[in-house]
């Protein structure tokens, strides 16, 4: 039987529970952001438990190995709540959510190949919950879901089994995250986050715990559906306006005018908010956030026409990648078929080990079947195989052996590279879709370069 203790309705038992330490937590999910926020909450003081289906993740952090080796200032959090036995985990969903007060769920909110969300994580253990949650406890999402999915389906999926009743003996709220891979510590201690409740005391007391963990601002919103919405415009609102850049970046290309150089200056402009154009929008996060809101808007019988546009500019730009390079093979007089091409650069943002979604993958599958011989070379995925391609362990001897080089995301190490290492390859090729080589320096070193955005020089 469960030996809860705190009544997670009442804001009184749940700061007494939070001050002596007593408040049970578990975090379902324990990824790229559920692992930092359960170490988080451990690091506060408070027991927590981690839930994951990955085997190989559990017995890897049950080992002490920390997973998230681009995650700096976790590593030694890591190592000190497992210490002291403030953090554990578990694949065992039944031992751990019975014996805590306060469930938290991180889960994977992706999109199937018709880019249609995939809500399947959050349904199938929201199921779980309805049979296994101890009564009075509280359960947040801090999943990116779409506006309604609280109200309209996760309560009566926890309601099923009919053992629980929705304000009566369980709550429920929203928490959504916001942070940054690569800085989510920073993040986590910084950026404000939004509050929804099942109604206002749970949004008061949802507070109070995040409060207690992360110290930042957190704003409250009416409801949890508008604190969903809140998350997705803001991030919808980037998809958006990248490829507003990107599109124009095309334009300026055609006109000769450096997009770098027309943003620098516009962003002087106080109401000026800067995005920059690229080869793509990757991750977890933006283009399934635009396909939640489309998602929303079909399903009620709306229509968001320029999220729709923003997405096909956004999915178009690994095609103007390769015309970039084909127009550069074009005037070397080379053939670009059996020609050997380094991407470097495969991670769908700079300093992070992450393709999900990249526009790394749909270049080089253009690339390849245009018939010519891809290389890889990303720090974060040294000696890796990915896409089908062993990843080069470093970038030395590399240029001798290639014909074109792609700079396909701006990771730290690329942005100190002397213009004169693409001089070693053998046409010498160089396609910058990040803005971070100056054009004139590569056609002073005789390189055929072509920048996306940056017109011609
Ligand atoms: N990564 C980001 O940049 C970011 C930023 C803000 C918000 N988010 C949102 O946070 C949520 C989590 O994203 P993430 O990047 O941490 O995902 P992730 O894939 O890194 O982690 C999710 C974890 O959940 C586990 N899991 C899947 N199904 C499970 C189940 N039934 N039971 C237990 N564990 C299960 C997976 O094994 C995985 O370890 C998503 O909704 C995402 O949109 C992500």
């Amino acid at each position: 039987m469960s030996n809860l203790k705190t009544n997670m309705n009442n804001l009184e038992d749940v700061l007494e529970s939070l001050n002596s330490k007593k408040l049970k937590v578990c975090v379902i999910g324990i990824g790229r952001i559920g692992l930092p926020t359960a170490l988080s909450f451990a690091k506060s003081g408070l027991d927590t438990i981690g839930v994951d289906i990955n085997k190989n993740l559990i017995d890897s952090i049950n080992s002490g190995k920390f997973p998230l080796k681009d995650e700096p200032g976790y590593d030694e959090i890591f190592d000190n709540v497992i210490k002291n036995k403030k953090f554990t985990s578990t694949t065992n969903i039944e031992d751990a959510v019975p014996n805590c007060d306060l469930i938290l769920l991180s889960l994977p909110t992706p999109m199937d190949e018709n880019n249609i969300p995939d809500y399947s994580a959050l349904r199938i253990v929201a199921s779980k919950l309805s049979d296994i949650l101890s009564p009075n406890s509280l359960v947040i999402v801090e999943s990116t879901i779409e506006p309604g999915f609280i109200e309209d389906e996760m309560v009566s999926i926890i309601s099923k089994s009919g053992r629980l009743e929705i304000e009566k003996n369980f709550f429920i709220g929203v928490c959504p995250e916001n942070a940054n891979p690569g800085e989510i510590l920073h993040d986590f201690t910084n950026l404000p986050r939004l509050v929804g409740g099942i109604n206002s005391n749970i949004a008061k007391i949802i507070k109070s715990i995040y409060n207690f963990v992360f110290s930042v601002e957190l704003v409250e919103m009416p409801n949890c559906k508008t604190a969903n919405a809140v998350k997705l415009t803001t991030n919808v609102f980037r998809d958006i306006n990248i490829a507003f850049v990107s599109e124009l970046s095309l334009m300026f290309e055609k006109l000769g005018i450096d997009t770098n150089k027309v943003l620098e200056a516009a962003k002087k402009k106080y109401n000026f908010q800067v995005h920059y154009p690229g080869s793509g929008v990757g991750g977890p996060c933006l283009p399934i956030n635009s396909y939640q809101l489309l998602n929303t808007a079909r399903r009620i019988g709306c229509n968001l026409s320029i999220i729709e546009a923003g997405r096909k500019i956004n999915e178009k730009m690994p095609e103007h990648v390769v015309e970039l390079i084909l127009d550069a093979f074009k005037e070397s007089k080379k053939t670009i078929e059996g020609s050997h091409i380094l991407i470097l650069g495969i991670s769908y943002k700079p300093n992070v080990k992450d393709i999900q979604l990249t526009p790394a993958e749909e270049i080089i599958k253009i690339l390849q079947n245009l018939g010519t011989n891809i290389h890889i070379y990303d720090p974060y995925f040294a000696s890796n195989e990915v896409f089908g391609i062993t990843v080069e362990k470093n970038i030395e001897n590399i240029f001798s052996n290639i014909d074109a080089t792609i700079i396909v995301t701006a990771h730290d190490e690329f942005k100190k590279l002397k213009i004169s290492s693409f001089k070693e390859m053998k046409n010498p090729i160089l396609i910058d879709t990040r803005g971070i080589i100056e054009p004139l320096e590569a056609k002073q070193n005789e390189i055929i370069f072509r920048g996306l955005g940056r017109g011609d020089f």
